[in-house]
C-alpha cells in the first residue's frame, strides 16, 4: 500500500459488510484513521477490529445518532477529513407494489441518511484545524441512470442522491469551504445484497455479470480503490461528479 491517507481521518457508514467493509479495510491499510458505522453492531465491529478501526452502532435514518457518531469523531481524531455515504439498503418492490412504510423506510435510509451525514460532515469539516477542508463520497448506483422496474423506491433514491451530491458540492463551493462531495456510480458489486437476491433469482451472478462488458462482477475493493482516489489529494479539482465504476456497463448501448 502507498500510504496515500496517511494523517486523514474518515467515517464510513454501513462499514459491516460489503463495499463498506471493503473500504475500511482499504483506507485503513493506506494510512487513515476510521470510524465504521453500521446497524450490524456484531459484524460491523468485527470488520473494525479485524482492520484497525473504530466501531460505531449508528442508524443513519436518525439525526440524533449523526450528532453522537461526529462527536465520537472528533474526541478519537480531532478532525474530520473523509465521510463515506454508504450505508443502503434495496427493498424488491414494484411502483404497483411498494406500500408507503417501505418507501420512507427505505428513503429515510439511502436519501435522507445521505443528507443528514452531508449536513454534520460540513459542519465538521469546516472547523478542521488548519483550516476547512474535506471530501465527502456518496455511494449512488448504475439505477440513478437507467431505472430498476422492481425497485422503485431505490431507483427513486439513488437518482436523488446523484442530484443532492451535485447540489452539496456546489454549494460548498461557493462558499469557499475547501470540501469536496462525489459519487461513486457502483455497477452490480459481488455484496450480500447480490447473494439475498440470489434466493429468488437463482442465475443473478451470471446476469449481473453479463451487465458489464467486461463480464464480471464487480468487488468491493474495486469501489474501496475509487473511493481512495475521490478522497485523496489527487482529486483535488473533482467535485460534483459521477466516478462510473460499472464495468463500462453504462457505455454500452442496450442493443449490444
Ligand atoms: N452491490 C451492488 O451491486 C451495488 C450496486 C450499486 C450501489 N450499491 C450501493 O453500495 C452501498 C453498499 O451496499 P453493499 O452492496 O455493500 O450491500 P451490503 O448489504 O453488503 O452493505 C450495506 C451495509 O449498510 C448497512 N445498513 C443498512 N441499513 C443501515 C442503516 N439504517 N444505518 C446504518 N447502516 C445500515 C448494512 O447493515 C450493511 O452492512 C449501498 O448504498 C448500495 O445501494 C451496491
Amino acid at each position: 500500500m502507498t500510504g496515500r491517507l496517511q494523517g486523514k481521518t474518515a467515517i464510513i457508514t454501513g462499514g459491516a459488510s460489503g463495499i463498506g467493509a471493503a473500504m475500511v479495510h482499504r483506507f485503513v491499510a493506506e494510512g487513515a484513521k476510521i470510524l465504521s458505522t453500521d446497524v450490524q453492531t456484531e459484524l460491523g465491529r468485527k470488520v473494525a477490529d479485524e482492520a484497525g478501526a473504530l466501531f460505531m452502532e449508528q442508524n443513519v435514518a436518525e439525526a440524533s445518532g449523526w450528532q453522537a457518531v461526529m462527536d465520537k469523531a472528533q474526541s478519537e481524531f480531532g478532525r474530520l477529513d473523509i465521510l463515506i455515504n454508504n450505508a443502503g439498503i434495496v427493498i424488491a418492490k414494484s411502483i404497483e407494489e411498494i406500500d408507503l412504510d417501505s418507501w420512507h423506510h427505505l428513503l429515510g435510509i439511502n436519501l435522507t441518511g445521505v443528507m443528514l451525514g452531508c449536513q454534520n460532515a460540513i459542519g465538521a469539516m469546516k472547523q478542521n484545524p488548519g483550516g476547512s477542508s474535506g471530501s465527502i463520497i456518496n455511494i449512488a448506483s448504475t439505477s440513478a441512470f437507467t431505472a430498476l422496474p422492481g425497485d422503485v423506491a431505490y431507483t427513486a433514491s439513488k437518482s436523488a442522491v446523484r442530484m443532492l451530491t451535485k447540489s452539496v458540492a456546489v454549494h460548498c463551493a461557493q462558499q469557499g469551504y475547501n470540501i469536496r462531495c462525489n459519487n461513486i456510480v457502483p455497477g452490480g458489486t459481488h455484496t450480500g445484497i447480490i447473494d439475498a437476491a440470489k434466493q429468488v433469482v437463482p442465475d443473478i451472478y451470471d446476469r449481473v455479470a453479463a451487465m458489464s462488458p467486461l463480464n464480471r462482477m464487480g468487488q468491493g475493493e474495486d469501489m474501496a480503490g475509487a473511493a481512495l482516489y475521490l478522497a485523496s489529494e489527487d482529486a483535488a479539482f473533482v467535485t460534483g461528479s459521477d466516478l462510473l465504476v460499472d464495468g463500462g456497463m453504462l457505455a454500452v448501448h442496450p442493443g449490444y
